[in-house]
């Protein structure tokens, strides 16, 4: 199952899960996005995806997901938990609405399907569950910082699960992508900041690389050296010295600044 099918990473993961002979199970908002898609991973590659209509930023979304899923009778192999938004903005700026939305997201919803679905994986010895995170995870980003907190706990999370779970025959891994060429920059509204000014790895080289480190049972992942360089070298500078870096990259020249909604 990948949550957030319908576009970007998600939509990458169910080509490369499907390439590699997985039925699948597409989740998001968009119906028709998902319904085509659906349809496309059929035709190309013989396998069986369905597609279930689920709104993640809802309390009650991800325990619902879960319940069409077994009222389905289907068995989740794999779980692709990479549903998730950002939103570019002052935090006092920000509507509370989006923040909660954005905490649920990110971080609730994906910690309550994570424990349904982690149990049934236990009972049956066998499961693997990959939770995208971000390289956002490992250090304060200003302008973004609700959303570097979700994703700080997404990767703390699951590190601390692939150590609880050693030795069930399950799984969990965090693969935290640097800025890659999706919808979502655009939809956050931070297009114009210079962590997404020149060349990003695509949506299909993110998947391809997180399949191969799941199938390897990798905890950690970070795509692409420049990436992992980066993170790495935050270890070494003072929090002060790099949360002023974060905030020189991702502050916004005042004329293209957007004010809240
Ligand atoms: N692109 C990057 O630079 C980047 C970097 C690091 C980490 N990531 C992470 O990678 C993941 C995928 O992002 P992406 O780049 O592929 O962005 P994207 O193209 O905007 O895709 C986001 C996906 O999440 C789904 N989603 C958003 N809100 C939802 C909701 N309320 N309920 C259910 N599904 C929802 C969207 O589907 P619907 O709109 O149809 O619901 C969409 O399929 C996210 O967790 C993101 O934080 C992205």
């Amino acid at each position: 199952m990948v949550t957030g099918a319908s576009s970007g990473i998600g939509l990458a993961f169910a080509h490369v899960l499907a390439e590699h002979g997985y039925d699948l199970v597409l989740t998001a908002r968009d119906a028709i996005s998902l319904a085509s898609l659906a349809t496309e991973l059929r035709e190309r590659y013989d396998v069986i995806a369905v597609y279930i209509v689920s709104d993640l930023s809802e309390p009650s979304g991800a325990e619902e997901l879960y319940g069409e899923v077994k009222r389905c009778g289907l068995v989740i192999e794999v779980l692709i938990n990479n549903a998730g938004f950002n939103y570019y903005g002052p935090f006092a700026d920000v509507e509370l609405s989006t923040t909660l939305a954005m905490i649920q997201v990110n971080l609730s919803s994906l910690v309550i399907l994570t424990q349904l679905v982690l149990r049934d994986m236990v009972g049956r010895g066998k499961g693997k569950i990959l939770n995208i995170g971000s390289t956002a995870g490992f250090g304060p980003a200003p302008y973004v910082a609700v959303y570097a907190a979700t994703k700080a706990f997404v990767l703390s999370f699951s590190e601390s699960l692939s150590a609880e779970i050693r030795g069930t025959g399950v799984t969990v891994g965090v693969l935290c992508p640097g800025p890659t060429e999706s919808g979502f920059a655009d939809r956050a509204g931070m297009l114009q900041t210079k962590v997404f000014h020149g060349n990003l790895m695509t949506a299909k080289q993110v998947a391809e690389l997180g399949y191969q480190a799941m199938m390897r049972g990798q905890m950690t992942t970070i795509t692409g050296f420049k990436n992992w360089f980066q993170v790495w070298s935050m270890r070494f500078a003072p929090r002060s010295i790099v949360v002023r870096i974060a905030e020189s990259l991702l502050a916004l020249p005042k004329a293209t600044a957007r004010s809240s909604q």
